[in-house]
């Protein structure tokens, strides 16, 4: 069959993007988060004091907001660039994620967003996760994914990431930052995050990381 666009959406914080990085190396594929665009946007909002809320601010907003991503050779990592800056550290901090599901609600952002993502995904081969990939972004992805992990266990392993990075937070409030994403993703109007008929779900509460990139490439394995 040639190249396919895989999609991999589910709840925050569940090890998607681990997961599709892992799933891209291992079929050559490239690997894009959508999620980090989402983040980048509203990075641009707060930086400039622009309200998610006033329809000027919004379109003041994307006019000047650029977005890319640009392969770090020594670490092999694509990073995320705001308007010619790499943001990749600053966008996974609490404050934006704190901020991110709001800006993540305007209908502006979002279709500016999705024809970005459609346009990076064109060529297919391209392994791409966030909330509405396989519902929005891309309808007619080959293989749609829906990856979910109970609360406890993504909130221990954000918790884990965010110290990496040196960022120390009550487990308590990880919890509430995912609980609440998850409320505002799954309800919202447009791109609502919602699990597709057609796709296959993978619950990584109790398998392995190995398991879990294994069964999403074997299966990406009997379409190719
Ligand atoms: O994937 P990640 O947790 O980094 O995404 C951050 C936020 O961006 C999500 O909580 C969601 O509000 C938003 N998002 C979205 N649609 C996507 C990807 C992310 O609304 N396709």
């Amino acid at each position: 069959m040639g190249k396919i666009v895989i999609a991999i959406d589910g709840y925050s914080g569940c090890g998607k993007s681990s997961t599709a990085k892992a799933v891209a190396k291992a079929l050559g594929y490239t690997y894009i988060d959508s999620g980090a665009m989402y983040r980048a946007a509203t990075l641009h909002f707060l930086n400039h004091y622009l309200l998610a809320s006033n329809p000027h601010d919004v379109e003041k907003g994307l006019k000047t907001l650029e977005i890319s991503f640009h392969l770090n050779p020594e670490t092999n990592i694509q990073e995320t660039y705001l308007n010619g800056l790499n943001v990749e550290d600053e966008i996974r901090t609490m404050r934006v994620s704190e901020n991110v599901s709001q800006i993540a609600t305007i209908k502006e952002i979002r279709r500016e967003l999705v024809a970005q993502q459609q346009r990076l995904g064109r060529k297919k081969g391209v392994v791409m996760d966030g909330r509405d990939v396989g519902s929005v972004v891309f309808p007619d992805a080959e293989l749609k994914v829906f990856m979910t992990a109970n609360l406890h266990t993504r909130s221990v392993r954000r918790q884990a990431e965010l110290l990496e990075k040196g960022e120390l937070v009550d487990l308590e409030d990880i919890k509430k930052n995912l609980a609440s994403r998850d409320q505002v993703d799954s309800t919202r109007a447009e791109g609502p995050l919602k699990k597709m008929e057609d796709a296959m779900e993978v619950d990584t509460s109790d398998i392995s990381f190995d398991e879990q990139v294994k069964a999403i490439v074997d299966r990406a394995r009997e379409i190719i």
